[in-house]
């Protein structure tokens, strides 16, 4: 079965062939970060028209890459959310019409169905496992007992991780996205220089908050700005990133041990950072767990976890309603 994955839902407009829910044939993206970078941020309108120009060839790509056809395409998967809605409209309609024009199946996605799955384009991983996903629109643990069962543990109750990364690169006037060049700046500094807050929040919650750590290095800033001190940039990104990597460790290893889980796995844009892929590994190296952390590709947003998801989506609601029209009942 060959399945053409359409992602659209924030600032990357991709498409990929998967073959059986597995193997993939391509996977071609095309980023916007050069048109939001003078922004500091994404701009929805700007993202959306970019998305328009750029859905026809992607797609193209990956079929083109992948040897095939859409005549060759046996189920069409888009993202149908979250994100943003004038990005996800494209992508969604585009992938519809398609699915309308060449008498193809169509399935809807969640966007982070696909990051929580995005694990098995690499390996084997065995159910359950508790999963985090952090990127530059959430910050979430789930507890994933099958390819289509998620039990979502903890959220972001304001800035998402990487949001938090992108403000203090901004404050920092460091280009956009922030991610890359405060981890970079991280790399030569020292992460114990500066005592940055944790948010703990209640004892036993799992959710996640990083307005405080990013006000924080705001009035660091402003503090060594009156003083007439030279800002140690590296210092600050060093201790910064190792504010928001202890919480997200912690909290993910406490989600795991609460369920009695021996298997986490990674996902989103921040799961990229060097610091925190060794945070994750000693800690659970210490706590006799098996990490899974796939390549960056697929830990940022692509068009082969819309794919995978689709496809373990579309054969369960095949079995639960057979005869149905899966295309009629998959719209937002
Ligand atoms: O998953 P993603 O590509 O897109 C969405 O936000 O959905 O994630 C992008 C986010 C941005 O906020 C970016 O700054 C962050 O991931 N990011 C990083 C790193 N690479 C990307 N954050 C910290 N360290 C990195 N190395």
């Amino acid at each position: 079965m060959l399945i053409l994955g359409i992602e659209s839902s924030c600032d990357d407009t991709a498409a990929a062939v998967l073959r059986d829910g597995r193997q993939v044939l391509s996977s071609v993206l095309s980023s916007q970060d050069q048109i939001h970078s003078r922004f500091g941020g994404v701009v929805p309108e700007l993202a959306s028209r970019n998305h328009l120009e750029n859905i026809t060839p992607i797609v193209q790509s990956a079929l083109e890459t992948a040897g095939c056809g859409l005549e060759n395409i046996d189920l069409i998967a888009a993202t149908q959310g979250p994100g943003l809605i004038g990005s996800l409209l494209v992508g969604f309609s585009y992938a519809k019409a398609l699915s309308f024009q060449a008498g193809i199946p169509f399935i809807g996605v969640d966007h982070m169905a696909g990051h929580l799955l995005a694990v098995f384009l690499e390996s084997d991983v065995t159910f359950p496992y508790v999963a985090l996903i952090a990127s530059g629109g959430t910050s979430s643990i789930f507890l994933v007992k099958s390819h289509t069962e998620f039990q979502h543990l903890g959220r972001t109750r304001d800035d998402a991780a990487g949001e938090a990364f992108d403000k203090v690169a901004k404050l920092l006037q460091l280009p956009y996205p922030g991610g890359p060049h405060v981890s970079k700046m991280a790399d030569a500094g020292n992460g114990q220089a500066i005592a940055f807050p944790r948010a703990w929040l209640d004892e036993d919650s799992l959710d996640f908050s990083f307005s405080g750590v990013k006000t924080a290095v705001l009035n660091h800033c402003h503090r060594e700005r009156q003083s007439d001190s030279a800002l140690q940039i590296e210092d600050i990104c060093a201790s910064f990133q190792e504010a928001v990597i202890e919480v997200l460790v912690e909290k993910t290893a406490r989600a795991a041990t609460l369920h009695n889980v021996d298997t986490i796995v990674l996902g989103g844009g921040v799961s990229s950072n060097l610091r925190l892929r060794q945070a994750f590994s000693d800690r659970c190296h210490k706590d006799g767990r098996t990490l899974h952390v796939p390549r960056p590709a697929y830990c940022t947003d692509n068009g082969a976890m819309i794919a995978l998801a689709g496809y373990y989506k579309y054969h369960q609601f095949g079995e639960m309603h057979h005869g149905e029209d899966v295309y009629s009942r998959s719209v937002l």
